[in-house]
């Protein structure tokens, strides 16, 4: 148990309401992996979470103020949906994300109008009612973490309005370079990181993205501010416990028998443009062309799931991602066997026992905050099944000793890395999935909120960033 009363915020809640047949509300789990890695966390410090009410259910559990329901205290906040829905597709994903990720084609995107404007606005006002719901409901001296770049704002009102609270922001994706960092306007740069920077600290699944958030600081604001790097790592012995269940046994056969005497490659992904599935299909390809002997003799299995399909980019990727898909099969195809399986039905049991088979997991994404899946592949797995690692993944820092290397933009680099992965000699096989495995779990997911909470706890109320930034002297940007 925390010394002090905890608050957890963030986008997405761990419990979702629907009305029952006689109008009452009932609860269920929320998805999502952050979700999944933060529930039980804040379930075991009795924490009270609070997140966005997504549903017209939610919008009635948020009347009721705080649910007790599937082990948590759970707080839904009403907020105006149209705004909602501008701040979440518009500012937090079309271009936060795109922003820390580095995917904006630049010549066309992003395009800063008034309607962009009025995003920010919503942004703006999803973050206060956020705030707001804290500084009115939040115990004196109560520890508040943040999750991540939807709320990226809310220190700025609690630094101003509740002082003694002590908040962290936690971010579980990048963050950008200065550089890129100049694409949005000057003063909605400086609104984001003075925001940011009014929480006490500001924490990180890699030195680099603190280094990179650091940086942008002292270039916007004159001044760097506290940071905290805490990776994450998933709940190995409750995935474990999951795999062993009845229909994640059922989905291992099926991939057993999908692979037969073939090599497995596997990626478990959302459909997502940072994960780089298109250039992950192409290596494979490359690999098929430059390499005849393993043609025949291995199958990509692809278990990938929609996502934000709100947003016409992530609708085009994901035709594109079937279709690149359907190329590669419709040129490389044989009788018996079809060299990429490409399951987008969010079949959680069989990505879990995908998991546990893999000669080689395939994670190259082209930026990502951490990536649980590179950590949990090897505990799970019981091939002694070779990692192949984008060097841009968060995960990179823990794993990148024993991980091959990925460059991810490079696909036949990757094509040769993934022919090295599975030609690896038996024994050097063993000693590297032992070494990742140990190097994976090296962290409980418990060492990554007791970080947060060591932070929050030894802080004495918010900054005064305004404060901080004239001291300085070169504020402005
Ligand atoms: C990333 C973010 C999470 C987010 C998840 C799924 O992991 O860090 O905050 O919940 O993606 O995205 P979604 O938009 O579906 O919540």
């Amino acid at each position: 148990m925390a010394e002090a009363p905890v608050l957890v915020i963030s986008n997405r809640g761990p419990i979702s309401f629907s009305f029952g047949d006689d109008g009452g509300l009932v609860a269920k789990r929320g998805g999502g992996g952050l979700v999944s890695s933060l529930g039980p966390l804040v379930r075991d410090i009795g924490a009270t979470w609070m997140a966005a009410a997504a549903t017209d259910a939610d919008v009635a559990a948020a009347a009721e103020g705080v649910i007790e329901a599937e082990g948590y205290k759970f707080r839904s906040l009403a907020i105006d949906a149209g705004k909602y829905q501008m701040a979440y597709d518009v500012v937090s994903n079309a271009t936060l994300w795109f922003l820390h990720h580095g995917l904006f084609d630049l010549s066309r995107r992003p395009r800063l109008d008034r309607r962009w404007r009025e995003a920010w606005d919503a942004y703006r006002d999803v973050n206060h009612a956020f705030a707001q719901a804290v500084i009115d409901e939040a115990p004196e001296g109560a520890i508040v973490l943040v999750q991540d770049y939807h709320l990226a704002l809310v220190g700025t009102w609690l630094a101003q309005k509740r002082r003694d609270l002590r908040a962290v922001h936690f971010s579980h994706i990048p963050f950008c370079e200065p550089g890129a960092l100049r694409v949005l306007p000057s003063d909605v740069a400086e609104e984001l990181l003075v925001g940011m920077g009014s929480h006490a600290s500001c924490g990180f699944h890699s030195r680099r993205w603190a280094a990179n958030y650091e940086a942008c600081c002292d270039e916007v604001l004159g001044f760097t501010p506290a940071t905290f790097v805490a990776p994450l790592s998933p709940h190995y012995d409750d995935i474990a416990a999951r795999a062993a269940e009845d229909d994640c046994v059922r989905e291992q056969r099926w991939v057993e028998e999908v692979k037969g005497d073939r090599a497995l490659i596997v990626r478990v992904d959302r459909i997502e443009l940072s994960k780089n599935l298109l250039r992950g299909f192409w290596a494979f390809e490359d690999l098929l062309r430059t390499r005849a002997e393993w043609r025949g003799r291995v199958i990509f299995l692809a278990l990938v799931y929609p996502s934000r399909e709100g947003l016409a980019d992530y609708l085009a990727y994901r035709q594109e991602v079937e279709s690149v898909a359907k190329v590669i099969n419709d040129r490389w195809s044989t009788p018996g066997w079809t060299p990429i399986i490409l399951d987008t039905s969010d079949n959680f049991p069989r990505s879990i026992a995908a998991l546990t088979r893999y000669d080689v997991l395939l994670v190259n994404p082209v930026r990502d905050g951490l990536n649980l899946v590179a950590k949990e592949g090897p505990v799970l797995n019981a091939c002694n099944g070779v990692l192949v690692l984008s060097r841009e993944a968060g995960a990179w820092d823990e794993l990148g000793p024993v991980a091959l290397e990925v460059n991810p933009f490079d696909v036949s680099g990757t094509a040769d890395v993934l022919a090295t992965a599975l030609t690896m000699a038996p024994g050097e096989r063993a000693t590297h999935a032992a070494t990742l495995t140990k190097l994976a779990s090296a962290r409980v997911p418990r060492h990554w909120l007791d970080d947060m909470l060591a932070v929050a706890g030894a802080s004495h109320g918010l900054p005064d960033v305004a404060i901080t930034r004239s001291t300085k002297g070169h504020a402005g940007s």
